[in-house]
């Protein structure tokens, strides 16, 4: 059997009919960027979000960088974060001048670890960015707290998690502001480039909605300098259409989660618990094991292929060398990226599939 690592095809097979009807609504009224549909969306993510405001975008590294913006993050500032997450939350941090501050995570959630914060704050500290990695909520309150006590903005890194809820609150409503991305293998994804900055505060979604659009605060007025970050409208037309579907998709994901972890009992590998109170979403399966690249190769001849996300830390990457961090310093986060190993897992797949990928996992690391 081949069971492959991802797939957007079937997807789109189930979809085609609705996704060409609103494609041609799109067409047909010659609204490509912005326009109705993304605005329409907007309203619908922000209703699903739980949250008043959603200014939609062309990618959740746009989000993030527009979040960080209006939240007031400038040249010199500090932005703590962690180094166990895609590349993007980082960069987003240097465009808008500012420099990431990593700390390292909890093993157990593969998150930023709150308790390590306090010391990493200085005076130049300006906000702390959690990722809610994999669609694990981070541990939101004792960062909120936090940053109430030393002044500090929350952003929240929700580009993997789109209907998790941490504590009862939907990510993405919890923090400051937050950004999201509908990057084609996201839970919810676009048919290109996407993202959103979601957020209680009606002066962010203002200034975020100025800032998407080359600053203009009128028709041809340019209050500031700003960027070129709007949504298509085929992104938005397409995200409607999927956003109905992303409650079921998530629930099979679920599915599939729990058929690996039951196939997986008393193999020797680990995988991270979750916290009863929270309902997160299954972005990823990731498992972690001892020579991982060595039980990568071996599935790869058994016919499953799997993905690393990431095989190296934000803190050993060399367009961060000017950082001055150095290998052992995040410890946790080194050994979660020499570890990790991310399984087929996509809503379309059959029990069949996830069986005989966990199977085959199962007898390549052994059981205890
Ligand atoms: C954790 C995280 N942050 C930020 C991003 C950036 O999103 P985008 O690719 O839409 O710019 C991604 C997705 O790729 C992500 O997974």
């Amino acid at each position: 059997m081949i069971v492959p690592y991802f797939d957007l095809k079937q997807q789109f097979a189930s979809l085609r009919e609705e996704i060409r009807e609103a494609l041609d609504r799109v067409c047909r009224n010659a609204s490509f960027i912005l326009g109705e549909e993304v605005s329409e969306f907007a309203k619908e993510f922000a209703a699903y979000s739980e949250v008043k405001h959603c200014v939609a975008l062309n990618s959740g590294t746009s989000a993030l960088h527009l979040a960080l913006l209006a939240l007031g993050v400038k040249p010199g500032d500090e932005v703590i974060t962690t180094p166990n997450t895609f590349i993007a939350t980082a960069e987003a941090i240097c465009y808008a001048g500012g420099k990431p501050v990593f700390v390292d995570i909890d093993p157990r959630t593969a998150n930023l670890d709150p308790t390590l914060i306090e010391p990493a704050i200085t005076e130049r500290t300006k906000a702390i960015l959690p990722v809610h990695l994999y669609g694990r909520p981070a541990d939101m309150d004792p960062i909120l707290d936090l940053a109430q006590q030393h002044g500090l903005a929350v952003i929240e890194d929700a580009c993997q998690a789109h209907g998790a809820r941490y504590r009862g609150r939907r990510v993405g409503s919890i923090g400051h502001a937050a950004a999201f991305s509908f990057y084609p293998s996201k839970n919810l994804s676009a048919y290109g480039e996407g993202g959103a900055l979601t957020t209680n505060d009606a002066g962010i979604a203002e200034l975020a909605r100025a800032l998407r659009s080359h600053g203009q605060s009128g028709p041809y007025i340019h209050a500031r300098i700003g960027y070129n970050y709007r949504m298509e409208g085929f992104q938005g037309a397409v995200l409607r259409v999927k956003l109905k579907r992303l409650e079921e998709w998530n629930a099979r994901r679920k599915e599939i989660a729990a058929l690996y972890r039951r196939a997986l009992q008393g193999a020797n590998l680990e995988i991270p618990s979750d916290d009863p109170r929270d309902e997160r979403v299954y972005h990823l399966f990731v498992v972690y094991v001892e020579r991982r690249d060595a039980v990568r190769a071996a599935l790869e001849a058994r016919g499953v292929h799997t993905a690393i996300h990431y095989p190296r830390p934000l803190h050993l990457q060399p367009a961060f060398t000017a950082l001055g961090y150095g290998r052992g310093n995040f410890p946790y986060a080194e050994r979660a990226c020499e570890r990790v190993l991310c399984m087929p897992f996509f809503p379309e797949m059959t029990d069949e599939q996830v069986c005989y990928a966990a199977e085959q996992l199962a007898e390549v690391v052994g059981r205890a």
